[in-house]
């Protein structure tokens, strides 16, 4: 018998059950003249564009830098990053981490939530606090590395 994921009863839940996701999370600096109207306007085509393609993530804005975590389906992400990186709103992007893996949603139910730049590191360790998952646990710490040592950190 199956249950109502299609997955057959007493079969245990593992790894291997979980869809390939693909992860691209990245800092870059707002160009000038980027304000708030302007990211929420990034925000709102962000939402359709990314509901539509399955893609979720949260991006976090302030003090003149973005930090973007998405994630979805690969073709689809790589496809975004391609617009990102042609996108003049923003420039000096620098990839923290992507790959693709079999696991959870970070961020299963937000299509695009904007987050203030006070919040990058709470935004992070509340998600390292909160994954189960040992891959994104990883990348999770070694973000919260990469701003520490660098030109967000704590100086
Ligand atoms: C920092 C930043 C983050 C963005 N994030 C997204 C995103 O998550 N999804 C998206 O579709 N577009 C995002 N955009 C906008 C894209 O670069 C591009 O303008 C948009 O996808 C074009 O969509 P449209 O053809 O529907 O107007 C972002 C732009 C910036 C500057």
């Amino acid at each position: 018998m199956f249950d109502e994921y299609g997955i057959p009863r007493g079969v245990e839940l593992d790894e291997a059950a979980l869809p390939k996701l693909y992860h691209f999370v990245y800092c870059s600096r707002a160009a000038e003249g980027v304000d708030d109207a302007e990211v929420s306007r990034i925000v709102e085509t962000a939402q359709r564009n990314n509901f539509a393609h399955g893609i979720t993530g949260v991006l976090v804005f302030g003090s003149g830098v973005f930090f973007q975590w998405i994630e979805g389906p690969a073709a689809k992400i790589q496809n975004l990053i391609a617009i990102l990186h042609r996108d003049e709103r923003h420039y000096d992007i620098v990839s923290l981490s992507q790959s693709e893996e079999e696991r959870e949603r970070l961020y299963p139910n937000w299509d695009m939530e904007k987050v203030e730049a006070e919040d990058i590191r709470l935004v992070l360790e509340d998600a390292l606090e909160n994954a189960d998952d040992k891959n994104n646990r990883a990348t999770l710490t070694r973000i919260l590395e990469q701003l520490d040592a660098g030109p967000l950190g704590r100086g």
